[in-house]
């Protein structure tokens, strides 16, 4: 990818950029993203042309819009026309599901132990499908699919990064089983995002659905949909508005233009634009650093903490073979909540899940905050 690649020792420079580094020793990204300075900034400029001028000028408008998505998909090597903005991910995989061409009677395959938020979507938005849900975790996926397939299975929906345990699945081959089948895959990559270095182009992935809100720095609200243009002709073109067409300008309100033939189509209406805005001056530190750097960073710190953890006794959940996410969730000898509460009393912040701790360090942590933590745990 065309990135900047910075060294750990100018990544860890770029930690005075999040001002949550003078308060907390934050290793929750899989959590809530702390925002960042320049994003701070680009809310409080939007608000600023809210309060003094009510809008940005339309040109102005237009050309921002046009730079926020060159930006993201810049982030994840996609063409600007396959993202489209949403206000979070439960939003991009609702669009990218009623949109799959499905017949009455077509199968769904479900990761099982999803977050809630595909759960729901399919659930909930899909009357006319055959659901299954089954297991993925600890699985080879493109087994898991084998098992389930027959001719009416045309789509799976899963997590890139499982949320709690960090497993993260090696999508290219599972990409190319299902490719072979003609079964779309719908991936949640909210837990992936931000923190590895992925490149839809290499992967060939059919959608991915992503909010702002975790290893994207936030703010919720925001988020995007990636789109394999390979599909754009067989969409069914739903969750299309009016902002999903190419306007000049605003003054004749009583003509059409037509829906952009892409992912921009979906756009419904009045865009966040505060949240993008954000959310696209935080990919913008990320790319400065190149995500190839901020992986291998994140990869670091997680290992020491695997490695502190190991020889704790304590029990890794996460899977330690290949592929890596940013996330180390790990099971305390004893109870979690007393490990938390005694970090968090620290101000040092993880995430406490199904009796585990979940560690999501980024980029700008480092090995000095490890320490901390492990002298309170120790203790
Ligand atoms: C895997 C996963 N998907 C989705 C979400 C959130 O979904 P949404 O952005 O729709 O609120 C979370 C956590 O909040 C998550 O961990």
């Amino acid at each position: 990818m065309n990135c900047s690649n910075l060294k750990f020792q100018d990544l860890t420079l770029t930690r005075s950029l999040f001002p949550i580094t003078n308060e907390l020793i934050y290793f929750n990204h899989a959590g809530t993203g702390p925002l960042s300075t320049p994003a701070k900034k680009a809310i409080d400029d939007c608000i600023a042309v809210f309060a003094a001028r009510a809008e940005f000028k339309v040109e102005d408008y237009f050309a921002q819009v046009k730079n926020w998505r060159a930006v993201v998909a810049r982030l994840i090597n996609a063409a600007p026309e396959e993202i489209t903005f949403v206000h979070n991910t439960s939003e991009a995989l609702y669009i990218a599901l009623v949109n799959i061409p499905l017949k009455d009677g077509d199968k769904v395959l479900v990761m099982d132990e999803v977050f809630p938020a595909i759960r729901y979507i399919v659930q909930y938005n899909l009357p006319q499908v055959k659901k299954l849900f089954v297991p993925f975790l600890g699985r080879d996926p493109i087994e898991v699919v084998k098992k389930n397939f027959d001719k009416k299975l045309k789509v799976v929906v899963l997590e890139l990064v499982h949320y709690l345990t960090g497993e993260m699945i090696d999508l290219k081959p599972l990409i190319e089983f299902c490719r072979e089948k003609g079964i779309y895959l719908v991936i949640d990559g909210i837990q992936a995002i931000g923190a590895v270095d992925f490149d839809v182009k290499e992967t060939g992935v059919d959608f991915l659905a992503c909010g702002a809100g975790k290893w994207l720095f936030g703010p919720t609200g925001a988020g995007f949909l990636y789109v394999n243009k390979r599909h754009f002709r067989i969409l069914k073109g739903l969750h299309a508005g009016w902002l999903g067409a190419e306007w000049s300008g605003f003054e004749d309100c009583q003509i059409s233009p037509p829906l952009y033939p892409d992912a921009r189509m979906f756009e419904l209406g009045s865009r966040n634009i505060i949240g993008i805005s954000a959310l696209v001056a935080n990919i913008n530190i990320l790319l400065k650093c190149g995500m190839r750097s901020v992986q291998e960073k994140i990869m670091s710190l997680k290992n020491d903490l695997g490695q502190r953890f190991l020889a704790m006794k304590y029990e890794i959940v996460t899977p330690f073979e290949s592929p890596q996410s940013g996330i180390l969730t790990v099971r305390p000898p004893r109870n979690a909540k007393d490990a938390f509460d005694r970090l968090r009393k620290a101000d040092i912040v993880v995430s406490l899940r199904s009796n585990c701790l979940r560690f999501s360090p980024h980029f700008y942590n480092t090995e000095e905050e490890i320490e901390e933590i492990f002298k309170v745990i120790s203790y």
